[in-house]
């Protein structure tokens, strides 16, 4: 059993490494953007009040946020261990991570930080296709699907997700370098923090984090 935190900035491949670890690890991922996304998606009142922040590419509100990963953390699928990715993006959220996982009488095993260049981010991310219907991600170049606007497990339709514009990816960048950024130092300076060069083939860079994970 054990907790994992993928950090990383916007495009740094958390979410597709994240699945393979799941699958890897057998515990469950938790992705506060897809659980933001969904709720979008459902118009639920989360939704709602979440939608405005995402599409400017801002942070939803910790009050909001928090709240949801407390509750996800306390199902039982958790109970064997997750891998958090999205959470925490601030100090706030880390030091509110800490006072779930003390509450559940678990603790933090590894900080997974996947590090990629700007340019490269940018290509990712301005490239990325999701499913509307299952949420697997593509990319066009990268890992496309092999009909264009079709889901290869499920046939679902590919959409480029609204804060993969531009203009919204340049707020997203400024983001994580004022408020998630810092949390690298911040977990450092506990050491407990593994660094992870995210530029490669997916699979090398799942190979890197589970080489370093059995390596601690
Ligand atoms: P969120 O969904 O968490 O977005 P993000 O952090 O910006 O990260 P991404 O999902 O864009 O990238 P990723 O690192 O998962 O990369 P991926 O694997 O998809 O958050 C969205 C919004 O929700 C936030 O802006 C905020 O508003 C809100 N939110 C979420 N959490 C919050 C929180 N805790 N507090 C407050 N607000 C919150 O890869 C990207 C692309 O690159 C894909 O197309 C993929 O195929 C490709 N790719 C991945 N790896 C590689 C590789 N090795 N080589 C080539 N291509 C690759
Ligand atoms: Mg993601």
């Amino acid at each position: 059993m054990f907790t994992l935190i993928l950090l990383g900035p916007p495009g740094a491949g958390k979410g597709s490494q994240g699945k393979s670890l799941s699958e890897t690890y057998k515990i469950p991922q938790v992705s506060t953007g897809d659980i933001l996304r969904a709720a979008v998606r459902d118009k639920t009142e989360l939704g709602i009040k979440a939608k405005s922040y995402m599409d400017k590419g801002e942070l939803v509100p910790d009050s909001l946020v928090v709240e949801i990963v407390a509750e996800r953390l306390r199902k039982n699928d958790c109970h064997n261990g997750f891998i958090l990715d999205g959470f925490p993006r601030n100090i706030l959220q880390a030091k509110a991570v800490e006072k779930i996982l003390a509450g559940l009488g678990k603790k933090i095993h590894y900080i997974i930080n996947i590090e990629v260049p700007r340019k490269e981010i940018i290509k990712r991310l301005s490239g990325r296709r999701v499913c509307r219907n299952c949420g697997e991600g593509y990319h066009l170049i990268f890992n496309p699907s092999v009909d264009d606007k079709r889901c290869d497990k499920c046939k679902g339709e590919l959409y480029q997700r609204e804060d993969d514009k531009e203009d919204t990816i340049e707020a997203r960048l400024k983001v994580y370098e004022e408020q998630t950024a810092p949390l690298i130092d911040f977990y450092r300076k506990k050491g407990a923090l593994i660094s992870i060069d995210g530029v490669g083939g997916f699979k090398d860079i799942t190979e890197k984090i589970v080489n370093a994970i059995e390596s601690r």
